[in-house]
C-alpha cells in the first residue's frame, strides 16, 4: 500500500485529535502545498512535526554553521528548531554551551533564528541535556524559593531576550516531581497559552523502563499534562528504538496517558551521535506501520543538526531534514523572505561570529588578527537569498 494513503488516514485522524491538543497552533501562511496532487491537507500542518536540535554552532575552523539551508533548500518542512544547550548556573549567568548567549560568537545564530521565525519555524531553546547542573537543589530544583527565583530568572530573561517560542526541558539528572511541576507551571503562567513547553525523556521513561530524570513522567502527565505541549522522546542509545513499531506502540498503548500526537520519535541524525541509528528505509517502514496501527505519530525529532547524514557523501546536514520531510510531510515546504538589509546584517554578524569564536578558541591559540580572509566570507550566499 502507498504511504500517501496512510498519511492521509493519519492526517484525518490527527486533525480530529488535534482539536484536543493544547499546543496546536494556527496554520502558518508560509507553509504551502507544493502541488495540488495531495488533497488540501485537512490537517494542522504542525503534525507530524519535524524538530531539529541545533547545538554545535561552529565548525572546527570557527565558521558558523548556518541553519538557513533548512529553509532555502527544496522540500524541507521543518516545524521546530531547538537551540541548545542552555545551562542554568548556580549563582551565575546562564550559558549556551560554553559561553553567555549574548557572546559575539552567537551573532549569526541569533540573527538567523529571526529569519527562521519569519519563515514560520518555531524557535525554541533547550535547557539541560547531558551536562548536569541546571536541575539541582542550587538551581531549578531548589527547595529554597529565593534560590529557585534566581535560577529561574536566568531562563526567563533568555526566553524574553531572544524571543523564544518555547522551551524544551531535557532533564538528564535526578529532579523532584514538585520541582518539574513548579518549573512547567511557572513557564506556562509567565509566557502564556501559546508558549511551547516540551520535555525530552528517554523513551523508556514513558514506558516503565530506565529513566534519567528521577521523577515519574506518568505522574507529571497526570498532574500537569495540559501544560506540556509534546515530548521529544529519545528513541536511541538503548532507551527505545524505531527499527520496528513495537517500542513506540508500547509507549502509546500500554498506558492511557500519551496520545501519539504528543510523542515524537527522537532519532540520532548520524551514527556518530550515539547508538541505535535506524536506516531511512527502516524508519520509513516503521512510520508507515505506525500510521496503520496507531493512526500516525507526533513527529520526528533529530539530534543534532550540524553533522546530520543523509546517506550521500556530501556534508550537507540539511539533507537529513529533506529525507525526513519525504517520510513524514511530503509536499510541504517553507518560504523564506530576506531583505537586503537582513542579508547585510547576516554578512556582518558572520564576521563577528567567526572573530568571537577565534578569540575564544583556547585550542587554536591564535588571536583575532590571524583570521584568514576566507573564513570571514560566509560560505552561505546570504545576498543571493534576497527576495524582498
Ligand atoms: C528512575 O531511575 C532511577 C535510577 O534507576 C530509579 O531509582 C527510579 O526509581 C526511577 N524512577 C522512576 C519514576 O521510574
Ligand atoms: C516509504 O514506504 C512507502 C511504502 O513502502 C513507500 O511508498 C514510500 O515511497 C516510502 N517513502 C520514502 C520517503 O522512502
Ligand atoms: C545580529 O548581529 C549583529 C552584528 O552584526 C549584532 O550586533 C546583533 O546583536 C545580532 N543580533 C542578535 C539578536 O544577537
Amino acid at each position: 500500500m502507498k504511504l500517501t494513503y496512510f498519511l492521509r488516514e493519519a492526517a484525518a485522524a490527527l486533525y480530529f485529535l488535534g482539536a484536543f491538543v493544547p499546543s496546536i497552533t494556527a496554520v502558518p501562511v508560509q507553509l504551502q502545498q507544493l502541488t495540488s496532487r495531495e488533497p488540501a491537507a485537512a490537517v494542522s500542518p504542525e503534525l507530524p512535526r519535524l524538530v531539529i536540535y541545533y547545538q554545535t554552532t561552529h565548525d572546527s575552523d570557527g565558521r558558523p554553521i548556518s541553519m538557513l539551508p533548512l529553509i532555502t533548500e527544496k522540500n524541507i518542512a521543518l516545524t521546530h528548531l531547538i537551540v541548545c544547550s542552555f545551562h542554568v548556573v548556580a549563582d551565575g549567568g546562564i550559558h549556551l554551551n560554553d559561553y553567555p548567549p549574548d557572546h559575539s560568537l552567537f551573532y549569526t545564530l541569533w540573527n538567523e533564528t529571526q529569519v527562521m521565525k519569519s519563515a514560520g519555524v518555531k524557535i525554541m531553546g533547550m535547557v539541560g541535556g547531558a551536562a548536569a547542573g541546571s536541575f539541582t537543589d542550587q538551581t531549578l530544583d531548589a527547595r529554597n524559593a529565593d534560590v529557585f527565583e534566581r535560577a529561574y530568572a536566568q531562563l526567563h530573561d533568555t526566553i524574553q531576550l531572544y524571543q523564544l517560542d518555547g522551551m524544551d526541558l531535557d532533564v538528564e539528572q535526578p529532579m523532584s516531581l514538585p520541582g518539574i511541576v513548579r518549573l512547567v507551571r511557572r513557564l506556562r503562567s509567565d509566557f502564556g497559552p501559546d508558549f511551547i513547553i516540551t520535555l525530552a525523556p528517554v523513551a523508556s521513561a514513558l514506558h516503565e523502563g530506565a529513566n534519567l530524570s528521577g521523577f515519574d513522567y506518568k505522574s507529571l502527565e497526570r498532574i500537569d499534562g495540559a501544560d506540556i505541549s509534546f515530548y521529544n522522546a529519545q528513541f536511541y542509545n538503548g532507551f527505545g528504538d524505531m527499527q520496528t513499531p513495537k517500542f513506540y506502540e508500547a509507549v502509546v498503548t500500554d498506558w492511557q496517558g500519551w496520545h501519539p500526537s504528543r510523542i515524537l520519535a527522537g532519532q540520532i541524525t548520524t551514527p556518530a551521535n550515539g547508538g541505535g541509528f535506524v536506516s531511512f528505509d527502516k524508519l520509513n517502514e516503521t512510520i508507515v506501520a505506525l500510521s496503520r496501527s496507531v493512526g500516525g505519530i507526533g513527529g520526528i525529532m533529530g539530534w543534532e543538526y550540524f553533522n546530520s547524514e543523509s546517506g550521500i557523501p556530501e556534508r550537507e546536514p540539511w539533507r537529513w531534514a529533506q529525507v525526513m520531510t519525504a517520510i513524514l510531510r511530503p509536499n510541504l515546504f517553507r518560504e523564506l523572505v530576506v531583505t537586503r538589509s537582513t542579508a547585510d546584517r547576516l554578512v556582518e554578524s558572520w564576521r563577528e561570529s567567526v572573530s568571537g569564536w577565534r578569540a575564544n578558541s583556547v585550542n587554536l591559540g591564535v588571536g583575532v588578527s590571524w583570521i584568514p580572509d576566507d573564513l570571514l566570507t560566509p560560505n552561505v550566499d546570504y545576498l543571493g537569498m534576497v527576495n524582498a
